[in-house]
C-alpha cells in the first residue's frame, strides 16, 4: 500500500461550518428538521460532507440525480436537501435566514437562503434508491418529507444539543489528527448499523492486515425501525474491542449520519465520508448498506467500477459473502473455501433476533458470546 501520507478530502477541503461567523441579519422564519436532516446538519456542520456547505442547489440536486455528481462535476450520489411543507416554503425566499431546530425545538444554527425549489421525489427515489416502493425505509423518509426544498450554506450554533458517546463522536478534523498522532497513513473504515458478528470481525480483520490503521466507525445517525439502538450496538463494540482487537492498530469512532438504505449509491456516500474522515479504505461487502432484497449482493461493489479515474482518494476493500465453515474450522467465502452444502452456518437476521428474544445464543461461530450475551440482555429490557 502506498506511503504517502493521509488521504485529501473530498474536493480538496475540509469544510468547517461550526466555525462561521453568525450574520447579522434576523432569522425570517424557523424550521424544525427532521431526523434525517438534524443527522445532514450536523454532518454538514463538522465538514463530513465536504465540499458541501449547505444543502443541495437545484442545479446539484438533478446533477446528482442524473450523474452522480453535483454542477461542478465533483462525485456525489445522494441529494442532501433541506425539504419544508408548502405553509413554511410560502414565507421563504432567496436572500431569507431561516433558524434551523431540533425536533425539541432548539437552535442548530441558520440556512442562509441562497434559493427554493420543488423536489422530484419520484426521480430521487428512482435514481437514489432504485425503487418507488414505499415499504423502503429511505424511500418511505423521502415521501414523507415536504415538497419544497430550501438551499443554500449553513451557520452552526451547535451540531447537536446532548450528542451521545461525545468521548466517541470525532469530527473528521479530529480523527486525521488521531490518525497523524498515531504515525497512521493507510486507515481502512468499517461502516456499520449492526453488531459486529464474526464475519464482520473477520473481514475487519482481513483488511487491518494490509493497512496501519482500523477505524471502526459505525454510523450512529438516525436508522429504520427495528435496527438495533445506538446504546446496545456500543457496549458490543467496545465489549469486543476489549476482548478480541489490538488496540494499537483499532480507533472506535462514531459517525452521525442517516442510514439511507440506498446500497450502492449510499456505497459511495459511505466512502466520500470516510474519506473526508481521513481514511484510504472503505470495506464494502455482501449487500453493503441494502435492506430486504433491492439490490443485488454486489451491486455496491460493481459501482465503483464505473466511477471515473481519480473520482476518489478512498479505495474500496471488496468481500465476498463470509460465514463460518465447519469443515475448515474458521471463517471462509467462495472465494478461499471450495462451497460444500450445507457446510457453512448461514443465518439470517430475523432467526438471529428470534433467538436472542428466547434467551439463546446464536452459535459462537455466528456470534461472540460476550455480544450475545449483552444482545439477549438489551431484549429482555424491551
Ligand atoms: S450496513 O448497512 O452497514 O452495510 P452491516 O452493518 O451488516 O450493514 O454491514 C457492515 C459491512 O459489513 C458492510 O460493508 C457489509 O457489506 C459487510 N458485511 C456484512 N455481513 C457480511 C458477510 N457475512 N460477509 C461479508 N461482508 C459482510
Amino acid at each position: 500500500m502506498s506511503q504517502k501520507g493521509i488521504v485529501p478530502p473530498h474536493g480538496g477541503r475540509l469544510v468547517d461550518r461550526t466555525g462561521a461567523s453568525a450574520a447579522p441579519k434576523k432569522p425570517t422564519v424557523s424550521v424544525i428538521l427532521t431526523e434525517r436532516q438534524q443527522c445532514d446538519f450536523e454532518m454538514i456542520a463538522i465538514g463530513a460532507m465536504s465540499p458541501l456547505e449547505g444543502f443541495m442547489s437545484e442545479a446539484d440536486y438533478h446533477r446528482v440525480c442524473d450523474d452522480m455528481s453535483l454542477a461542478d462535476g465533483t462525485l456525489w450520489p445522494m441529494p442532501i436537501t433541506c425539504a419544508v411543507d408548502n405553509a413554511t416554503a410560502d414565507k421563504v425566499g432567496p436572500g431569507d435566514r431561516v433558524a434551523l431546530n431540533d425536533d425539541a425545538g432548539r437552535l442548530l444554527g441558520y440556512l442562509n437562503v441562497t434559493e427554493k425549489y420543488k423536489q422530484d421525489k419520484k426521480k430521487h427515489a428512482v435514481e437514489g434508491f432504485g425503487t418507488e416502493d414505499l415499504a423502503h425505509p429511505g424511500v418511505k423518509v423521502l415521501m414523507d418529507e415536504g415538497d419544497t426544498c430550501l438551499a443554500g450554506p449553513i451557520d452552526v450554533v451547535t451540531p447537536r444539543h446532548d450528542p451521545m458517546f461525545p468521548e466517541h463522536r470525532r469530527t473528521p478534523s479530529q480523527t486525521r489528527a488521531e490518525f497523524a498522532r498515531r504515525g497512521w497513513k493507510t486507515i481502512v473504515a468499517f461502516q456499520t448499523r449492526n453488531p459486529i458478528h464474526r464475519a464482520h470481525e473477520y473481514i475487519t480483520k482481513c483488511a487491518q492486515e494490509l493497512v496501519d490503521g482500523l477505524l471502526i466507525h459505525p454510523l450512529m445517525g438516525a436508522t429504520k425501525e427495528g435496527d438495533i439502538p445506538p446504546e446496545v450496538r456500543m457496549k458490543c463494540y467496545q465489549v469486543l474491542i476489549d476482548n478480541y482487537y489490538n488496540s494499537d492498530a483499532t480507533m472506535l469512532s462514531i459517525m452521525p449520519a442517516a442510514m439511507r438504505y440506498a446500497g450502492p449509491k449510499e456505497a459511495i456516500l459511505h466512502a466520500i465520508l470516510r474519506q473526508n474522515y481521513g481514511c484510504s479504505h472503505l470495506i464494502v461487502g455482501r449487500d453493503h448498506a441494502g435492506v430486504g432484497d433491492y439490490y443485488g449482493t454486489y451491486d455496491a461493489q460493481l459501482i465503483f467500477e464505473t466511477l471515473p479515474d481519480g473520482a476518489l482518494h478512498i479505495q474500496p476493500m471488496k468481500f465476498e459473502h463470509a460465514a463460518w465453515s465447519k469443515k475448515a474450522g474458521c471463517m471462509v467465502s467462495r472465494k478461499t473455501f471450495p462451497a460444500i452444502e450445507g457446510d457453512q452456518i448461514f443465518l439470517s437476521g430475523t432467526k438471529v433476533r428470534e433467538m436472542l428474544r428466547r434467551g439463546e445464543r446464536p452459535p459462537v461461530e455466528f456470534t461472540r458470546t460476550e455480544v450475545a450475551d449483552i444482545l439477549i440482555e438489551s431484549m429482555k429490557e424491551t
